[in-house]
């Protein structure tokens, strides 16, 4: 919580958390679809083991329990999908035909019964009202064109009290690395990623008030942030 009250601190004396753009990168949903139709071949090669220890401690630290039903927003070739508990119910949705392809065939390699998938922009979920207790998005927050939208969907399909998770790369709170994340972020996403998506302002125009932030991954440049529905 340390590096968040820190960045707050900041922020209160800008004072423009509220406003201020949470990337200098502007994607549309085409372009991010493009992406990950060239993607999906080589991603859990590329992405898999490096970005596997923040995936481990996400569904750790949620403590899912028997029944539990688990919204996985931008689940991708289904990477996480073999890490739930047997006795939850799992969706996954995501934007990209040839990374759900992945995903399909490794539920049904894998035995997964409690796992299904749907093709759905996490902007624009058709799902009701609180339809989940658990509402996770590994590394996909900084990938959409709207984070602040895909934050308010996720809220609107958790149940009250349930959890919204987000495991993500933001911003460093150091001003150099910051300043060179802001510089590679155009690049950056045509591997799939804003690097320079801004945590704080991103709660605060989510309205989101996590119960922990942590710091994941080695190097830990990637954060874990857990916000319970009230
Ligand atoms: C970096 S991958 C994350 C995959 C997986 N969750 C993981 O842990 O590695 C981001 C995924 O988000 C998906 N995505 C991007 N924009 C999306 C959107 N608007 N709605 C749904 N999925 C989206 C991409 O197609 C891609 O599969």
């Amino acid at each position: 919580m340390a590096l968040f009250d820190h960045q707050r601190e900041r922020d209160s004396v800008s004072g423009d958390a509220a406003t201020r753009a949470l990337s200098v990168t502007v994607v549309e949903n085409d372009f991010v679809a493009g992406v990950y139709e060239n993607l999906a071949f080589v991603y859990d090669w590329v992405f898999g083991p490096t970005l596997h220890p923040g995936r481990i401690e996400a569904i750790r630290k949620m403590k899912i329990q028997p029944g539990e039903s688990v919204l996985e927003v931008g689940v991708g070739t289904g990477i996480n999908l073999s890490m739930y508990p047997s006795s939850s119910a799992v969706t996954g949705v995501d934007l990209s035909t040839p990374m759900l392809d992945k995903a399909r065939d490794r539920i049904t390699n894998k035995g997964l019964r409690n796992c299904r998938v749907a093709e759905m922009d996490a902007a624009q979920m058709t799902f009701p009202d609180e339809s989940f207790d658990i509402v996770y998005a590994p590394y996909l927050i900084s990938v959409v064109p709207d984070p602040v939208k895909v934050a308010q969907e996720m809220r609107r399909v958790c149940r009250r009290g349930g959890r919204i998770v987000i495991l993500n790369h933001f911003k460093s709170a150091n001003p150099i690395m910051s300043r060179i994340e802001t510089a590679i972020s155009p690049l950056t996403v045509h591997i799939g990623f804003k690097s320079d998506l801004d945590l704080n302002a991103f709660l605060t125009q989510a309205s989101l008030t996590p119960i922990s932030i942590e710091k994941v991954n080695i190097p830990k440049m990637w954060t874990l942030v857990t916000c319970v529905k009230d």
